[in-house]
């Protein structure tokens, strides 16, 4: 049963686009085809899958193909390259839609939010039919239809939303695993980050509909989730009468039939030790926490507007591997915030090493226009840059193979999420710690949890064999 107004009203714009689809394809004497492309992160790749449920609901069938009836990016905006990437894939996309008169393109995602990425669009990218943000992505529908009947460029970029649309058709890339949006936004103001500007407030959902979604997942085969939100620790925060983290984990690790619970992303700073309790005595959360620590100096910390130091970081480390000693802890780390110095970098790869991270993603500062970072005084060289970022990289990357070579010789259990691309009686598998192995095996085990021997270790993943 759908309880949503709004959700009531865009099931009836599907209906109408599937009458405008069923007409072109009568016109054409062919199907109609898409390709929507992710350009951000799990939130993004989770609305992606929303917005191809609608479109295969409506009659379009998928392509990888750039010269698809209906073009869809749903952008990222966290660093500049993610824009630069966007508008360089724009260009090319021209060229197509002048040889195909029935190709449509619509630009969606967190760039669109940004007011100057709208001006550029409008003067210099009119073949790009449909503009939307993110608060508005339930409409999706609607604006296709007026996409198909109106012949301009439509701009509908709203700056703020209270609705939470959910029970929309979705199309999930995988059978076997779904990422579940716990929250939308983020309250945080990192002074680098742009999230808050494009994204809006933080806004959690209920916990009621969040278990309901997972069992329905379940019901249709899924076995893994993962709970996403900019700020996971804070979830609940605003809403009345509602659970914490820790306690929506253990209401999700009662649901049976699901095997594996994942979540992303944890802020240092309200990380509790309920937390690490709930996770210590949980048979469903995997043992990976990814836990952003941006800076090892307390002090770039603290203009980051982090709200915690290098030694807090340090001592929930500590506080998580004496709860749970083999969990692999990943992380995020910008190299080149403004002001940074040597002897900053210096702290950053101190906490890379007393912290033993199993994996680092490394950034390059991004000024982004109406941060406060962007407006910060001493913006470091890109010669600097280059250096501490070379000297970050090459720690993460050292300490992150002699973790991982911990588990030579062990028997694991992972989920089989694949084909491997190499070989083809290969399967890659994921284990709780994240590692991915590859190991002979049949495509009927995907899906399925197996027990893997770990053998060879190349680095950052394994060969193994399934030994039941
Ligand atoms: N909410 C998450 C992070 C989301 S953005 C958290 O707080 O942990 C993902 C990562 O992008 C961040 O952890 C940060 O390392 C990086 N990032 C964000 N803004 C950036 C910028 N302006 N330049 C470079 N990296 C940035
Ligand atoms: Fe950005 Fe900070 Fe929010 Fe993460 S917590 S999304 S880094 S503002
Ligand atoms: Fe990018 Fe938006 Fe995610 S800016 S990282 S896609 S929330």
């Amino acid at each position: 049963m759908i309880h949503n107004e709004e959700a009531l009203k865009q099931l009836e714009y599907i209906e109408l686009l599937k009458e405008i689809v069923k007409e072109k394809e009568d016109e054409l004497k062919r199907k109609l085809t898409c390709q929507v492309t992710t350009f951000g992160c799990q939130m993004n790749a989770r609305d992606s899958e929303k917005l191809l449920g609608i479109l295969l609901d409506a009659g379009f069938v998928e392509t990888e193909e750039d010269d698809a009836d209906f073009v869809i990016y749903n952008t990222c905006t966290v660093r500049d390259n993610a824009n630069q990437r966007v508008y360089g894939r724009l260009g090319a996309l021209k060229s197509h839609k002048k040889k195909n008169k029935n190709m449509k393109i619509a630009l969606c995602g967190c760039m669109t939010q940004e007011p100057s990425v709208v001006e550029k669009l409008k003067a210099s990218y009119s073949f790009v039919d449909l503009i939307f943000g993110t608060h508005n992505i339930f409409a999706f529908a609607e604006y296709c239809v007026r996409m198909y009947s109106e012949n301009k460029q439509i701009v509908e970029v709203w700056d703020k939303t209270d609705k939470i649309v959910e029970e929309l058709p979705v199309a999930r890339k995988y059978s076997f695993k779904s990422g579940i949006n716990i929250m939308f936004g983020c309250n945080n103001f990192c002074t680098y980050c742009i999230v808050p500007y494009v994204r809006g407030r933080e806004r959690s959902r209920r916990s009621d509909e969040i278990v309901a979604e997972i069992e329905n997942l379940v019901k249709d085969g899924v076995v893994e989730v993962m709970l996403l939100g900019q700020n996971v620790n804070s979830y609940g925060n605003g809403l009345d009468n509602e659970v914490s983290f820790p306690e929506l984990l253990k209401k999700v690790e009662k649901i049976e039939g699901l095997e594996r619970i994942r979540f992303m992303t944890s802020h240092p700073k309200d990380l509790s030790d309920e937390l690490i309790k709930v996770m210590a005595e949980s048979k469903k959360i995997c043992r990976h926490i990814h836990l952003p620590l941006q800076s090892g100096s307390s002090e770039v910390l603290r203009r980051m507007n982090r709200r915690y130091t290098k030694e807090h970081y340090l001592e929930l480390v500590d506080k998580i591997r004496a709860a749970m000693p083999d969990i692999a802890i990943t992380t995020d780390i910008i190299v080149g915030f403004p002001g940074e110095t040597y002897e900053d970098v210096l702290e950053t790869v101190d906490v890379i090493k007393k912290a033993q991270f199993d994996n680092a993603f490394t950034f390059i500062y991004s000024k982004r226009t109406g941060t406060p970072a962007a407006a910060m005084e001493d913006q470091v060289d890109e010669e600097t840059v280059k250096k501490h970022f070379d000297l970050v990289l090459s720690t993460v990357q050292e300490m992150a193979r002699t973790r991982t070579r911990r588990f030579e010789g062990r028997e694991v259990t992972v989920l089989c999420e694949g084909i491997n691309e190499q070989d083809d009686s290969y399967l890659d598998g994921r284990m709780s710690e994240n590692t991915i192995v590859h190991f002979k095996g049949d495509k009927s085990l995907i899906g399925t949890l197996k027990k893997v021997k770990l053998t060879d270790f190349h680095g950052f993943y394994y060969d193994g064999e399934i030994v039941d």
